[in-house]
């Protein structure tokens, strides 16, 4: 906790007596988000004490607190990758940073392979649930100031948030298959995701969503389809397609912003 707590206050020497209520996090290619805040205060993550720095390409490294209307949010441009050689507490730091400083829901974006024959190349498809094959980031030590030692998992995804989603937005709904990568699945592997019930393939967000629950927010996910798992894809590719649903998803966003923060789940 000491380690947090040099972050946080590191933060807070910058931001003063800003108290974001919406976090967010932003997947490969997915930066638009960042263009629709009006910025307070940016942060690069190299300057916060304790905080891991990302290496991969398309990824930035920086804390962006503004406002949307009047919501105060913090988006996190750049997250870690346990690919990157993380491990999967250093993944989700930044997650507990954020409840730290007030975060109380926590919208998570990812670039995802669909594995659903059903979705094609733009789609955005919001995560219903996950099946996680990331090493657990609450594996070890529990820290009780951030939840119980085995906290409940059953629908992770705020079930609320899912049906607003459906209600305003003509999007799919799907499971988030999440593995270490860094390569990417054979044609065995997608078929397996397939059979246990998987739509969606990615290496990111089911760890975070994880820490964020057992830290008490609430969570909402979105994927954009870069891929179909069928056709073989650059990581240039997978950046290009989510710029073109970039947009979409980050109307989408703010408008879960403005409805749900600081509402009881
Ligand atoms: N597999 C894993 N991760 C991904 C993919 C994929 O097909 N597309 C984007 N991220």
């Amino acid at each position: 906790m000491k380690n947090y707590i040099q972050s946080v206050q590191y933060i807070q020497s910058v931001i003063g007596d800003f108290k974001p209520a919406v976090g967010v996090v932003l997947g490969s290619g997915l930066g638009q988000f960042a263009d629709k805040i009006d910025v307070v205060h940016t942060i690069e993550y190299k300057d916060i004490p304790n905080f891991p720095v990302s290496t991969v390409a398309g990824h930035d490294g920086k804390l962006i607190f503004g406002l949307i209307g009047e919501k105060k949010v913090v988006v996190m441009k750049g997250r870690f990758h346990y690919y990157e050689g993380y491990t999967p507490q250093t993944v989700v730091y930044p997650i507990r940073v954020m409840r730290l400083l007030g975060v109380e829901l926590l919208l998570l974006s990812n670039a995802a392979g669909g594995v659903n024959p059903d979705f094609k190349v733009g789609d955005l498809v919001a995560i219903s649930s996950h099946i996680n094959f990331i090493p657990n980031p609450l594996v070890g030590h529990n820290d009780e100031a951030f939840g119980v030692r085995f906290p409940e998992m059953k629908q992770p995804y705020s079930q609320r948030i899912l049906d607003y989603v459906k209600s305003i937005a003509d999007v799919k709904q799907g499971v988030y298959v999440a593995v270490t990568g860094p390569s990417m699945e054979t044609s065995a592997e997608i078929n397996y995701f397939r059979m246990i019930g998987g739509d969606l393939v990615g290496m990111s967000t089911a760890p975070e969503t994880i820490a964020a629950v057992h830290c008490g927010m609430e969570v909402f996910g979105m994927s954009v389809v870069t891929n179909a798992t069928s056709q073989t894809t650059s990581h240039e590719e997978v950046v290009k397609q989510g710029n073109l649903a970039s947009e979409r998803m980050s109307e989408l966003f703010k408008k879960i912003a403005l409805e749900f923060s600081s509402v009881a789940k």
